[in-house]
């Protein structure tokens, strides 16, 4: 299953770092494994394939990856939200701030009125699923623009953080391919999916 390739390639090649952080820059941050990216979209494709999706929605830029092959088996375009100014009026724009935990900042998200709408029904997917804050403003976005948000699909989510509740809380469903449950003397510790 893709649940195990992929927590097999994070024991493999993840690195924990302190402060809770799982460092996994050779196939998903910076260098990117296009096979097990397109394993995972054929994963979330599947496991939302009923459900009417006419649009993929991420966050740049390591959200990217995984949705561009989400959309490709889905067949339905990807929008990323833009974390930096673009030269558009801002009227024509839907904006959301994202505060990061991990990197105390606040930054804009924000997505072109042209390509997200009421007649929308979105699936969200993002790299990681932390505290949640990248999800919560790419619901506020769907939200400003009337669609639907049908679920989220997160590559690595890490339960112990609030991410989760806060999807949990807004009756939002929430598919993650690898759950982790801790990090423990540098080692990570998968989530027994029998007890989710
Ligand atoms: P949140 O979105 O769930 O609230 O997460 P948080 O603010 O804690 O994290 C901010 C950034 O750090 C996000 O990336 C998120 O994907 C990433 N992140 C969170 N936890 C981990 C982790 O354990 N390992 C790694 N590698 N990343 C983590 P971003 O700022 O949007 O950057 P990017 O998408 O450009 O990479
Ligand atoms: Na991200
Ligand atoms: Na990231």
């Amino acid at each position: 299953m893709i649940m195990k390739l992929l927590e097999e390639r994070i024991r493999h090649d993840g690195q924990v770092l302190p402060g809770n952080v799982l460092k996994v820059d050779n196939f998903l941050n910076h260098q990117v494994d296009p096979e097990l990216m397109l394993t995972m979209g054929e994963e979330f494709a599947r496991l939302f394939r009923d459900n009417g999706i006419t649009k993929v929605l991420t966050v740049e830029s390591s959200g990217i990856a995984p949705a561009l092959m989400t959309g490709l088996k889905l067949q339905m375009p990807v929008v990323f939200a833009r974390k930096h100014k673009s030269l558009t009026l801002v009227n024509d724009l839907y904006t959301a701030t994202v505060y990061s935990y991990t990197k105390k900042v606040s930054n804009k998200i924000s997505i072109s009125k042209k390509f997200l709408g009421a007649q929308d029904k979105v699936l969200i997917i993002d790299d990681f699923l932390a505290n949640g804050q990248a999800v919560a403003g790419l619901i506020e976005v769907c939200q400003q623009a009337q669609a639907e948000i049908v679920g989220v699909g997160i590559a690595i989510e890490k339960t112990f953080q609030r991410g989760h509740q806060l999807l949990k809380e807004k009756h939002i469903r929430l598919e993650s391919l690898a759950k982790i449950a801790a990090f423990e003397n540098g080692q990570v510790v998968f989530t027994d999916d029998s007890d989710n």
